[in-house]
């Protein structure tokens, strides 16, 4: 199912119970030294999920290191993405070339409380969600949490900037289950030209879930060289 969120291009992995007994490339465990136990072991899960996803573009043996703000260090001529939650978690890869950028999201079905719906979204954004026809019972505000997450690690690792959440704005259409995000202020530098993403979310009784791929021909700016 969650592959189905992605163009066909994309691998989508999920771990299973048996992944959580996986070790880590060397690299990658002195890397989570530093992180709490918890952390460690959402860290290594994350980590197992990418390791099958890039075996299946032929990378073996790559230690995934994180980078600037968290974000994964993917191989050269690599994207990817990475997302755990309770009782969930996966990575998404692909070559880059047709596809520019992805970002992943899972969040547990849960409604967000009003003070935090009016935190992540702008007034315009809260009232075309009113307008929407009858919400899930987790509400739109978890499915907008989830989207604006997929979004920015999405777009962080292309343009090195942060988004709050305020600076973009989305809309949903949920006979698709599907949604737009577009950059709302105009300091926040474009992700190769694009200031308009596309995506697709899933709701089960456990999860709300993500996903936006930016691709080149969504882009007007040729990769950085
Ligand atoms: C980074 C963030 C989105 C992570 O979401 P989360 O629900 O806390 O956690 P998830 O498990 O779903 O995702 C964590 C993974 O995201 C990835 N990630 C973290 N920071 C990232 C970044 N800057 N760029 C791309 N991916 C990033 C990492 O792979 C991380 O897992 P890892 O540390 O084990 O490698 C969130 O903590 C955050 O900072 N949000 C504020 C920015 C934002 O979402 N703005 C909305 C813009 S409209």
């Amino acid at each position: 199912m969650i592959a189905s969120l992605f163009p066909e291009d994309v691998i989508v992995v999920r771990a299973t119970p048996e992944m959580e007994r996986e070790p880590l490339h060397p690299a990658e465990r002195a890397w989570a030294e530093r992180l709490g136990e918890n952390r460690r072991r959402e860290f290594a899960l994350g980590r197992a999920c990418a390791r099958r996803a890039l075996a299946r573009l032929g990378i073996e043996g790559f230690a995934l290191l994180s980078g600037e703000n968290r974000a994964p260090r993917w191989p050269p001529g690599v994207v990817g993405t990475l997302t755990h939650c309770r009782g969930f978690c996966a990575a998404a890869v692909a070559r880059c070339g047709a596809l520019v950028g992805l970002g992943l999201d899972a969040e547990p079905a849960r409604p967000l409380s009003a003070p935090l719906v009016e935190r992540i979204t702008a007034e315009p954004e809260r009232a075309r969600l009113g307008a929407l026809p009858a919400a899930p019972a987790v509400g739109w505000g978890t499915v907008l949490f989830t989207a604006k997450e997929s979004l920015y690690k999405c777009y962080f690792p292309i343009t090195g900037a942060f988004l709050g959440f305020r600076d973009a704005e989305i809309d949903l259409d949920p006979e698709a289950a599907r949604f737009t995000a577009r950059l709302c202020r105009d300091e926040k530098p474009s992700a190769r030209g694009a200031r308009t993403f596309h995506g697709r979310y899933h709701i089960d009784e456990a999860l709300v879930i993500s996903a936006v791929a930016l691709t080149a021909a969504e882009c007007s700016e040729p990769p950085a060289t």
